[in-house]
């Protein structure tokens, strides 16, 4: 094992320049004995429950242009949809009937979606399911927005930095949007109270191990409660359709890092990552995952929101997707959780 891998797991941070060294002087042949470290630190916090999330695309109108996104505002083939909130809540409804309790709101940047759309849909949320949490993900807002929705009655908010490195940010998103906003958002959202979701995509357009380097050392400082990484894909109606993909390898590898840097972080194995590989999630709970996010959304909608190519299970009922995962889970040793999945604060 690494002597850095090694500090790593005595509890030590590393800095920017020695988590390069960690990437740069990667042996493939190490990656089974850190897998099981991962495995070994999520077990000590969390045992071998598997924590489940639902996710209701609600939107797939967005003002944003990135890059690498399916549903960029240029996208002209893209049909677009807005669930009413009559569908979110009937999504809701057949969510907790399965034994979902965190619904995840997740849409583009839609400026349909005001605050005074969004607060009287997240009260009657809560109040209908007060035993379930709420999670937004609906990208860069004001803080005073964040405020609002955080008093609706939401209690986490998921929005990955993308990158931590500027420049990098430049060439994956138009010019109107910075890696300044981005943290600034990410530490309004701590600030008010929310648990929060930073990540990354693990091999997108002129990505180095530089840049990854300091996506470790930002995660290190942030202290997020969740971090949701996998591997980018290229979707052909975007300027990045030629690129390559991310690999399920280095995923593998930063989502055990990310375990033994944050031990107690709630570590999705990404939908993307169960795209690039059929069996992606699995070999992400053995890395050290301990999250997986299934879709609720309404089948009719789910074509419609592919930010990737190939995206797996767009032709499945929310039924189908949970017993298919109780199944894949249990074939790696653990077990489909029910509860509401909080972070453990100590
Ligand atoms: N490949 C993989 N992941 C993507 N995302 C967006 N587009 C792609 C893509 N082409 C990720 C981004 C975003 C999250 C919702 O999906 O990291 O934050
Ligand atoms: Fe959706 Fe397997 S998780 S069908």
């Amino acid at each position: 094992m690494h002597e850095l891998i090694e500090k790593l797991c005595s509890g030590a941070e590393l800095t920017q320049s020695e988590w390069l060294r960690v990437l740069d002087e990667r042996r493939g042949a190490d990656d089974e004995e850190l897998f099981a470290r991962a495995r070994a630190v999520r077990e000590k916090y969390y045992g071998r429950e598997i924590f489940t999330r639902g996710l209701i695309e609600f939107t797939n109108y967005c003002k944003n242009d990135c890059r690498y996104c399916g549903i960029r505002r240029s996208s002209a083939a893209v049909h677009r949809y807005r669930l009413t909130e009559e569908e979110i809540l009937s999504c809701c409804e057949s969510g907790y009937a399965l034994g979902f309790r965190t619904f995840v709101l997740q849409g583009g940047e839609d400026p349909y979606w005001t605050d005074a759309r969004l607060v009287p849909l997240i009260e009657q949320m809560r109040r209908r399911w007060p035993d379930c949490a709420i999670t937004l993900s609906l990208g860069e807002r004001s803080r005073e927005s964040y405020e609002k929705l955080y008093a609706a009655g939401a209690n986490r908010y998921l929005l990955r930095h993308e990158t931590a490195d500027a420049e990098h940010y430049r060439l994956l998103h138009p010019p109107e949007m910075s890696f300044a906003n981005r943290r600034r958002c990410l530490r309004d959202l701590k600030d008010i109270g929310y648990q929060v979701g930073a990540g990354f995509m693990v091999g997108s357009p002129g990505q180095t191990n530089l840049c990854l380097a300091k996506d470790m050392v930002f995660l290190q400082e942030l202290k997020p409660h969740m971090v949701g990484i996998g591997p980018f894909i290229p979707q052909h109606d975007t300027p990045f359709a030629k690129e390559k993909a991310g690999t399920a390898e280095l995923t593998l590898f930063l989502l055990a890092l990310i375990r033994l840097m944050l031990p107690r972080v709630l570590l999705p194995a990404t939908t993307a990552l169960g795209t690039i590989d059929p069996r992606g999630r699995e070999k992400g709970i053995l890395a050290g995952a301990n999250v997986v996010m299934p879709n609720l959304s309404p089948v009719n909608v789910r074509g419609d929101y592919q930010l990737y190519d190939n995206k797996i299970c767009t032709g499945e009922e929310a039924a189908e997707c949970r017993g298919c995962l109780e199944r894949r889970i249990a074939s790696v040793g653990c077990t489909l959780s029910q509860s509401r999945g909080d972070f453990l604060e100590r």
